[in-house]
Order: structure tokens, then sequence, then C-alpha cells
């Protein structure tokens, strides 16, 4: 049902983590099934370029996985290229995923764009064609409702 590359991705995720003072972090949640994923970008200001990425997620295995795969996929590009890792790009680079499991791949795509929102954001910068995801739900709002 799931590809080796899906499986992979899954047992030995790359990038899990959290980067401190990140450029931008970007946390979105899944309508579907309320898992949650959250992405840190290390970006270098004069280039623009993701020097580092991590991930850390209450997601299900198709969510780590594709997360995995998209932290790969953008770290050492620039922003513009960043923009350029979509969902069907992720799944491409994994050999697919059942379809009742696409949604899963819709947080990695939507978390890292989060994230390069956050980052624009907080350096007053406009990133051509980057649009805030529907599904981000911020720092904050997730900071209230934390028990
Ligand atoms: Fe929630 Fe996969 S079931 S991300």
């Amino acid at each position: 049902m799931y590809s080796e590359k899906v499986m992979d991705h899954f047992q030995n995720p790359r990038n899990v983590g959290e980067i401190e003072h990140a450029s931008g972090v970007g946390t979105v949640g899944n309508a579907k099934c309320g898992d949650i994923m959250r992405i840190y970008l290390d970006i270098d200001d004069k280039t623009g370029i993701i020097n580092d990425v991590k991930f850390k997620t209450f997601g299900c295995g198709a969510a780590v996985a594709t997360s995995s795969m998209a932290t790969e996929l953008v770290k050492g590009k620039t922003v513009q290229q960043a923009l350029e890792v979509t969902n069907r790009a992720v799944l491409e680079a994994l050999d697919g995923l059942p379809a009742q499991k696409i949604h899963c791949s819709m947080l990695a795509e939507e978390a890292i764009q989060a994230a390069l929102w956050d980052y624009a954001e907080k350096h007053n910068i406009k990133i051509e064609g980057l649009e805030k995801p529907k599904t981000d739900i911020g720092e904050h709002e997730e900071e209230e409702t934390e028990y």
C-alpha cells in the first residue's frame, strides 16, 4: 500500500526537531483529521537560501513521511524555489500515497508556506506568489488552546 520511499521516510524521518531563533515558523492544522504540523526555517538573510529546516508534528505516518521529504526538498533552496515544492512535487518524490492519505500530504506544503509567510512578515518583505495558507493556525492561537 505504501511505497518503499514512504516507509523509509516514515521510519527514518529526516529533519525532525526545532530550530531556536528560526527565521520563520509555520504551524498548520489539517481540517480533516485535526492533526498539526509545524515547520521551522533558517534562512540566510543575504542570499535567501534555506540553510536549515526542521519539523515537528502530531500527525500520522503519511504526514511524517511527506514532511520529511518536503524538508529534504527545500533544504539548500532559495525562498522562491521552496515555493515550487508543492504537494504534488512531494508526492512524486515519494512515489505516491494512497488516495485516502493525500490530505495528509497537504500539511507539509502548507506548513512550509506558513513558515515562509512568517519569515516575510518578520522581515517586512513580500515573497512573490506566496499567499497565507488558510490552514495557518499560528503560534498564538495554538497557545490559547493548550491546557
Ligand atoms: Fe491526519 Fe494523516 S490522518 S495527517
